[in-house]
């Protein structure tokens, strides 16, 4: 035998792709020629698989070897093929049967000391196998318990070179992924620590029945990062494609629980104003990371201190919040992720965060504006709810007693809510109201009558409220209409819609 094939899978954005990992072996000087590979990582990998395979007690064929990833044109990049360019040239020596090893898709990085370990991405790499029609994988130890979330797959693990060439030559058995999973995730912060504040809870339940964007202003302690944590507990359930779509993408970033298992609530993520640009929307070298936009699809992500991020920050979060992805270019090419986010953020009204109208206040009504100006273009515009938050008062605090309602009330009005929506709305294919374009909701049959929008007309005739700020209102109206169990909203949501969008309790 001089030739043989391993099956590997290549990540390109979320989506894994099948590759043919090739090796030949001829008489003549010996070399090792690898192809279709980016060639920094061709050279790396040449170094691991060789020193792997001496270190394993393995027999270095000395011939002219010539080693090709197929397809060619497939972008690849990572250390998830080294496992399957060692077996391959190992049954291509000779060394080893390749009937073992048929239909079977092999992922793994070689350590020099031929260790395997484990390499970011295997979920959606797993999950590819599957939709490929391979049914058995072998995946580093490490990885095995989020290899075996995907549904119709044997999974068996190795931790060692070796330990695949006994499996290969002498059918020793290989490891079996972890079993018995832990108890589920605590739960996180809930709603009934946060006193008073009904306006700003009425936002946050209204922003989670539509999936809309959320700006929460007010002085400091008035808990705003309280209700923001908060959001998550609120929202449904993931459903199984966007369940394994977010899984995918903390796979992706090595971010993943060792316990392996979907991740089932909305994600969250707050990235701090001083996090760099990479950390925000994603990049890096070999395997892009994804960043916090991209870990916190079909979640929330929370800008706290708003302002206090760099331009450049917001302007790099301009793109993915418009299209629901992020594409990082790169010198070869560029990797896609998806970012469907809904954005919450807060901030104080004034740069020194003193309550408004503290006498201690010394800023100008300019530096005001300014400050929060620095979100006016890219991100206040495409926010639905803006509320400001009063300082709460003692009485608020003190009374709040066990009168509170906890995340798991409010969160079955929002479940309810948003069947609603998904139901009026699945012929045009959104799931959300924040989903729907404005031009849909003008015409009929879902155009309001003439006398529920009298005043946000007024408002939109007098140049309190640009064309976009009132198709946000109607759309919010369809939130609370929704949230109140009305099939369409009447002129109180209208009105209701139109305070959470122009900031505080009339
Ligand atoms: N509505 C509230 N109910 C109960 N506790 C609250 C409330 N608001 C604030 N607190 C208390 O004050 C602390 C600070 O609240 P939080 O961090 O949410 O305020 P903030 O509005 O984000 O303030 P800052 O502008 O300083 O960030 C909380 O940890 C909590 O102990
Ligand atoms: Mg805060
Ligand atoms: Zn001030």
């Amino acid at each position: 035998m001089s030739y043989a094939k391993v099956l590997c899978v290549g990540l390109v954005g979320v989506t894994g792709h099948l590759v043919e990992v090739e090796a030949d072996l001829a008489p003549g000087l010996p070399t090792v020629v690898l192809s279709g590979l980016p060639d920094t990582a061709l050279n790396e990998a040449r170094d691991r698989v060789r020193a792997a395979i001496v270190n394993s007690g393995q027999r270095w064929p000395n011939r002219r070897i010539t080693v090709n990833l197929l397809p060619a044109t497939l972008p690849k990049c990572g250390s998830a093929f080294d496992l399957a360019i060692a077996a391959a040239l190992l049954a291509g020596s000779g060394e080893l049967p390749l009937a073992p090893l048929d239909r079977v898709a092999v992922l793994g990085e070689l350590g020099l000391d031929g260790a395997v370990r484990p390499v970011r991405g295997v979920l959606p790499m797993v999950a590819a196998a599957a939709r490929a029609g391979i049914s058995r994988v072998v995946v580093p130890l490490d990885n095995a318990a989020e290899a075996a979330v995907v549904p119709g797959v044997r999974v068996r693990a190795v931790d060692t070179l070796h330990r695949l060439v006994a499996f290969v030559r002498d059918g020793a058995p290989l490891l079996e992924p972890p079993s018995g999973q832990p108890p589920a995730a605590c739960p996180g912060p809930d709603l009934a620590d946060v006193a008073g504040q009904g306006f700003a809870r009425r936002a946050l339940e209204v922003a989670a029945a539509g999936g809309h964007h959320l700006a929460l202003l007010g002085p400091p302690g008035a808990g705003k990062t309280m209700l923001a944590e908060r959001l998550p507990s609120i929202l449904p359930e993931l459903d199984d494609a966007a369940a394994l779509e977010v899984t995918a993408l903390h796979s992706i970033a090595g971010l993943l629980p060792p316990d392996g298992r979907l991740l089932r609530r909305p994600p969250f993520q707050a990235p701090h104003h001083t996090a760099t640009i990479a950390s925000l929307v994603g990049g890096g070298t070999g395997l892009a990371r994804p960043g916090a936009v991209s870990l916190a699809h079909r979640g929330v992500l929370f800008l706290d201190e708003a302002p206090e991020y760099t331009r450049g920050a917001l302007e790099a979060l301009r793109q993915p919040l418009e299209s629901g992805r992020i594409l990082l270019t790169r010198s070869r090419g560029g990797t896609e992720y998806p970012a469907r986010v809904q954005l919450v953020i807060a901030a104080n009204p004034c740069p020194c965060a003193k309550p408004s109208g503290d006498i201690s206040c010394e800023c100008t009504p300019l530096a005001r504006r300014r400050y929060l100006g620095r979100l006016s273009g890219p991100l206040l515009d495409r926010i639905d709810v803006q509320v400001t938050l009063n300082p709460l008062t003692a009485a608020e605090l003190m009374d709040a007693g066990l009168t509170i309602e906890s995340s798991a009330r409010v969160a079955e009005r929002v479940g309810k809510a948003r069947a609603a929506a998904a139901a009026r709305w699945a012929a045009g294919g959104w799931r959300i109201n924040a989903e729907v374009p404005g031009p849909h909701l003008r015409r009929p049959p879902w155009r309001l009558p003439a006398d529920d929008t009298r005043t946000l007309r007024r408002l939109l005739d007098t140049g309190t409220l640009s064309a976009r700020g009132f198709d946000r209102v109607i759309r919010v109206a369809w939130s609370i209409a929704d949230l109140d169990g009305r099939d369409r909203p009447d002129v109180g949501d209208v009105d209701e819609a139109t305070q959470l969008r122009t900031g505080s309790m009339a």
